[in-house]
């Protein structure tokens, strides 16, 4: 897939997998990228490091639970970017502990992949889209 000139928006993106590809798609040439995370600090940190690198405004880290507000923060991204060309879901815990199960299902299915989804189909992120082609 070319990156080159594209609005992605990821969550889980302050550490580990998320955090690998927020740094690959700046790296290739990615317009902007909107970094979504519950971890401020490593959020920010890794949103410095980038932007220090590959300009500013490039990565947005926005402080976000994807079971609390996911809504709000694609409005974020839309304020900031106008549109947003990929999501990527890949927020996750993994935990089967009897307790945590729940809340598991919640972030890695519910709110992360179906909410994600809904959200960048509704017709104002498509029209956005389109808008700027
Ligand atoms: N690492 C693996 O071997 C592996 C294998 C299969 C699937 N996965 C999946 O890939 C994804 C990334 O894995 P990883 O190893 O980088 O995990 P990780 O724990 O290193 O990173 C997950 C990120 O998601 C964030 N996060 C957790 N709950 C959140 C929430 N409610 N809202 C927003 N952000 C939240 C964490 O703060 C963290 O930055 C996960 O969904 C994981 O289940 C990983």
């Amino acid at each position: 897939m070319n990156v080159k000139n594209k609005v992605f928006l990821i969550t889980g993106a302050a550490t580990g997998i998320g955090a690998g590809i927020t740094r690959a798609l700046v790296k290739e040439g990615a317009k902007n990228v909107a970094a979504l995370d519950v971890n401020v600090d490593a959020g920010e940190a890794l949103q410095k490091e980038l932007n220090e690198q590959h300009g500013a405004n490039k990565v947005l880290f926005i402080k976000c639970d994807v079971t609390q507000n996911l809504d709000s923060a694609f409005d974020e991204v839309m304020k900031q970017f106008g549109y947003i060309d990929v999501v990527i879901n890949n927020a996750g815990i993994m935990n089967d502990a009897p307790h945590i199960y729940e809340k598991e299902i919640a972030i890695n299915v519910k709110r992360s992949v179906a909410r994600c989804r809904y959200l960048h189909i509704k017709e104002p992120f498509r029209e956005s889209y389109r808008k700027e082609r």
